[in-house]
C-alpha cells in the first residue's frame, strides 16, 4: 500500500517554539554525515552515557554479518538503567508513572488514577522479580509471555524480568487465542502472566477466557499468573493458575534482587511481528544496543528535561510502547502517561482532558487517532487547554499532510516542533525523525525529515541503484546500528533472507519511501503484504489462515485497501467449499471467526465471494493484484497470471457488493 495524497516537497514551517535549534538541511546533512563515516565512535560515545558494570572490549562484532554485535564484552541491565539508577539519586521520589485507568465517574472524572514514585517502581519490580526467581525458579534464559491490559503490572513484569535475564514477549491485549497461541509456542514461555480481564471502551475484555482457549494448545506453560483488573471471579484451573496477589502475598515489602550482571548482546526480549507471508517472526532484541538506541533517540528525538510530562498513546504491546513508554522514558526519569483505554472515551476529548489534566508537555500520537480527532471536530479540542504542549511527534504509518496541518493547528498553536518518527518493531528504536533535541530542520508536513545521527538511509530503485529525486523506490539503512534486531528467534535463515537479502548486506526495511531534493525522507508505506490498521500491523497470512478454518472457506485472500481514516483496512476475497450459501450470515460468521482468532483489530472491513483468485501458474495469490483491482488503480504487468478472467471476477464482486 501507498499514500494516497500529494507530497508537498516544497512545503518548509519552522517552530517558534525551539527556534535556535532550526538549522537548514544542508549544515544537518553535512554534520550527519561525519556522524556516518565514524558510526562506531559515534555509538561508542552515546553508550558510554550509559551505567555499565563493564565496558565493552569491542564496540561492534562484525565477524558474522548480518548477526551483528554491539559492545561486546559490556555487561549491563535494563532494570537497573530504569530504576536503580534513580532509586539512588534525588529522582528517588519523583513520579515515574501517572497511570489512569478507563472508567469515569458520573461527571467525566476518571475513577482510578494511581502515581507510582520510581521509589514505588523499584520495590514492586524487585519484589516481582523476587517472586519470579524464588517461588516460580525462573532463571536467565527462561521466558515468559506477557498478556495484559495497560495496567502498571504490565511495566512492572517487563522490567521484573529483565532485572533477571528472562526473556520476555508481550503479546498486544488486543490479539485473540490463536495469535497468542502461536506466540506462546514459539517462543516456549514457561509462564504466562495475564489478568481477569481489561477495560476497551467501557467493556471488558475477557482475556482470561482467550487465554483459557489458548493454553489449550501450549504444553509449554506450566503456571498462569492472573492479575485481578476487574475482580470478576474468573475460573481459575488448579495447580496451574493463581492470583497475583496471592503468589505476592509473603513476599517482604523491602524485597531486594540483586540485577543480573548480563551481557550487552543477551536477549532482553522477543517481539512478535507480521511480514510478508508465514506466521509471525519474533524479533529479539539485544540489551546494550538496545538501550543505547533508546537513551539517544529520547534526547534528539523527545527533547526530555527533568521538568516534562510525558505521554505517548501507543500500546505496551507492541514496540513503541516497549521503547517509547517503557524502557526509553524510564531510563531517562521522565514522568509518563500510561492511559488503559480508548482515547476517545466515553466522550471524543478524553485525550484532550488527559493532555489537561496532567499538563502534558510532550505528545507521541499516531496518524489515525489525529484523524479521528479530526472528524470529531475542534470543538472537542477547543475545550481543553493545550498550551502545556512543546513537542508532538507521530508514529505507526505515513500522516496526510491534511491531518498534520490540522493537528499542528490545534494542539501545536502552530508554533512547536511536530514530526512523524519513521521505524519499525526491528530497527528497535527511531530512526528517521525531526530532531528537536539535537538539531531541528525545518519541518515538511507529512516528511519523516532525516536519518537520526549515526545511522545512513537511503531510497533504492529495484537495481539497488539511488532511486531518482522524488521517484518511489525501497527504503534501506546502509549500516549496523545498535537496537538492531539480534536475529529471528530460532530463525536465523529467515532473518537472513527477509532483511539482508534483497539488497546483499544492507537492510531492507520493506517499506516505500522517496527523497526529495532537500533529502527529506518520505515513507509511503509497506511494499510487502504487510497491513497497516490504525498503525497496527497485521500480516495477510494470520488473516488468511484464520479465514480459512471456517468451515465453508476454501481459499482466501486478503489485502490491505485505504481509509481515510484508520489508513488501511483489509478486505477478504473468499471462495466458498460447494454446498455452501453466500448469504449475509456466512459472512458475519466469517468475519467473527477472523476477530474470534486473531483479535478485534484484524475486523475484515468487507468480505467479497469469488470462485476464482489470480494466482500466478506456480499457485501464489497475487495480492499486488486483487489490491490493485480493489483500489482501482493500475492492475499493472499479468503476463504471469494463470488466468485472467480472475481478475474480472474480482472485479465483478465488487461492483456487485452492497
Ligand atoms: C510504518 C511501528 C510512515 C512503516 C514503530 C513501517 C511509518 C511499519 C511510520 C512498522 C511513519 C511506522 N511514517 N510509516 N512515521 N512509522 N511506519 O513494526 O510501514 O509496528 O514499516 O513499528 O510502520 O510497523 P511496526
Amino acid at each position: 500500500m501507498s499514500v494516497t495524497w500529494a507530497l508537498p516537497f516544497d512545503k518548509k514551517i519552522k517552530p517558534k517554539i525551539g527556534e535556535n535549534n532550526v538549522i537548514d538541511e544542508k549544515t544537518y546533512s553535512e554534520i550527519h554525515e561525519k556522524t556516518v563515516k565514524n558510526y562506531k565512535e559515534f555509538w561508542e560515545e552515546v553508550a558510554s552515557q550509559l551505567e555499565w558494570f563493564r565496558h565493552w572490549d569491542k564496540v561492534l562484532d562484525e565477524s558474522s554479518p548480518p548477526f551483528y554485535k554491539w559492545f561486546v564484552g559490556g555487561e549491563i541491565n535494563a532494570s537497573y538503567l530504569t530504576l536503580d539508577r534513580h532509586y539512588n539519586s534525588w529522582r528517588r521520589n519523583k513520579v515515574a508513572i501517572i497511570w489512569e485507568g478507563e472508567p469515569v465517574d458520573e461527571k467525566g472524572n476518571p475513577k482510578e488514577v494511581k502515581q507510582l514514585t520510581y521509589s514505588d517502581l523499584y520495590r514492586e519490580v524487585n519484589r516481582v522479580s523476587y517472586m519470579l526467581k524464588e517461588k516460580l525458579g525462573l532463571r536467565k534464559g527462561d521466558t515468559i509471555t506477557i498478556y495484559l491490559p495497560m495496567i502498571p503490572e504490565l511495566p512492572i513484569f517487563m522490567l521484573a524480568a529483565a532485572r533477571l535475564g528472562i526473556v520476555f514477549t508481550v503479546v498486544f491485549s488486543g490479539f485473540s487465542s490463536d495469535a497468542l497461541a502461536t506466540r506462546m509456542n514459539d517462543a516456549e514461555a514457561k509462564v504466562l502472566i495475564t489478568a481477569d480481564g481489561g477495560w476497551r471502551r467501557g467493556k471488558v475484555i475477557d482475556l482470561k477466557g482467550i487465554a483459557d482457549k489458548a493454553l489449550e494448545k501450549t504444553p509449554s506453560i506450566k503456571k498462569v499468573i492472573v492479575v485481578r483488573r476487574i475482580g470478576n471471579g474468573v475460573r481459575m484451573n488448579e495447580g496451574r493458575d493463581i492470583y497475583y496477589d496471592e503468589i505476592m502475598s509473603d513476599i517482604p515489602h523491602n524485597a531486594y534482587v540483586e540485577p543480573e550482571r548480563l551481557k550487552s548482546e543477551d536477549p532482553l526480549y522477543i517481539l512478535y511481528t507480521s511480514g510478508t507471508t508465514g506466521k509471525p517472526k519474533g524479533i529479539v532484541h539485544d540489551i546494550g544496543g538496545y538501550m543505547t538506541l533508546l537513551h539517544g533517540t529520547m534526547k534528539w528525538v523527545f527533547d526530555v528535561r527533568d521538568e516534562d510530562v510525558y505521554w505517548c498513546t501507543a500500546d505496551i504491546g507492541w514496540v513503541t510502547g516497549h521503547s517509547y513508554i517503557v524502557f526509553g522514558p524510564l531510563m531517562e526519569g521522565v514522568t509518563g502517561i500510561i492511559y488503559e483505554g480508548a482515547v476517545d472515551y466515553p466522550q471524543p476529548d478524553r485525550w484532550a482532558s488527559i493532555i489537561e489534566r496532567y499538563k502534558v508537555s510532550i505528545l507521541y500520537t499516531s496518524p489515525t487517532a489525529i484523524r479521528s480527532f479530526m472528524k470529531y471536530g475542534e470543538e472537542w479540542v477547543k475545550k481543553h487547554d493545550m498550551t502545556s504542549v512543546r513537542l508532538m511527534h507521530s508514529v505507526g504509518e505515513p500522516i496526510n499532510p491534511e491531518a498534520f496541518e490540522w493537528f499542528y493547528n490545534q494542539v501545536g498553536r502552530n508554533e512547536i516542533p511536530f514530526g512523524s518518527t519513521w521505524w519499525m518493531t526491528e530497527t528497535g528504536g527511531i530512526m528517521i525523525s525531526n530532531l528537536p533535541g539535537y538539531l531541528m530542520i525545518p519541518m515538511k508536513p507529512g516528511s519523516n525529515g532525516m536519518p537520526i545521527p549515526g545511522l545512513e538511509a537511503d531510497v533504492l530503485d529495484d537495481n539497488g541503484n539511488p532511486a531518482k529525486l522524488e521517484e518511489r523506490g525501497y527504503l534501506v539503512l546502509k549500516n549496523p546500528w545498535p537496537g538492531m534486531p539480534l536475529t529471528i528467534y530460532k530463525d536465523p535463515e529467515r532473518y537472513v533472507k527477509v532483511y539482508w537479502s534483497k539488497f546483499p548486506g544492507i537492510f531492507y526495511a520493506g517499506d516505500y519511501a522517496v527523497k526529495d531534493r532537500d533529502g527529506y525522507f518520505w515513507i509511503l508505506g509497506r511494499a510487502d503484504e504487510v497491513i497497516k490498521v490504525s498503525g497496527h500491523r497485521l500480516g495477510t497470512y494470520e488473516l488468511e489462515s484464520a479465514l480459512i478454518e471456517h468451515p465453508s472457506v476454501a481459499e482466501a485472500a486478503v489485502v490491505g485497501v485505504s481509509d481515510p481514516i484508520k489508513g488501511e483496512v483489509p478486505v477478504a476475497f473468499v471462495i466458498l467449499k460447494q454446498g455452501y450459501n453466500a448469504d449475509d450470515n456466512l459472512v458475519k460468521e466469517i468475519i467473527n471467526t477472523v476477530r474470534e482468532k486473531v483479535g478485534p483489530i484484524a475486523t475484515i472491513d468487507k468480505l467479497y465471494f469469488v470462485s476464482k483468485l489470480p494466482k500466478t501458474r506456480s499457485g501464489k495469490i497475487m495480492r499486488r493484484v486483487v489490491r490493485a483491482v480493489t483500489m482501482n488503480s493500475e492492475v499493472g504487468d499479468i503476463t504471469t497470471l494463470e488466468d485472467e478472467a480472475s481478475v474480472d471476477e474480482i472485479r465483478k464482486a465488487i461492483q456487485e457488493f452492497k
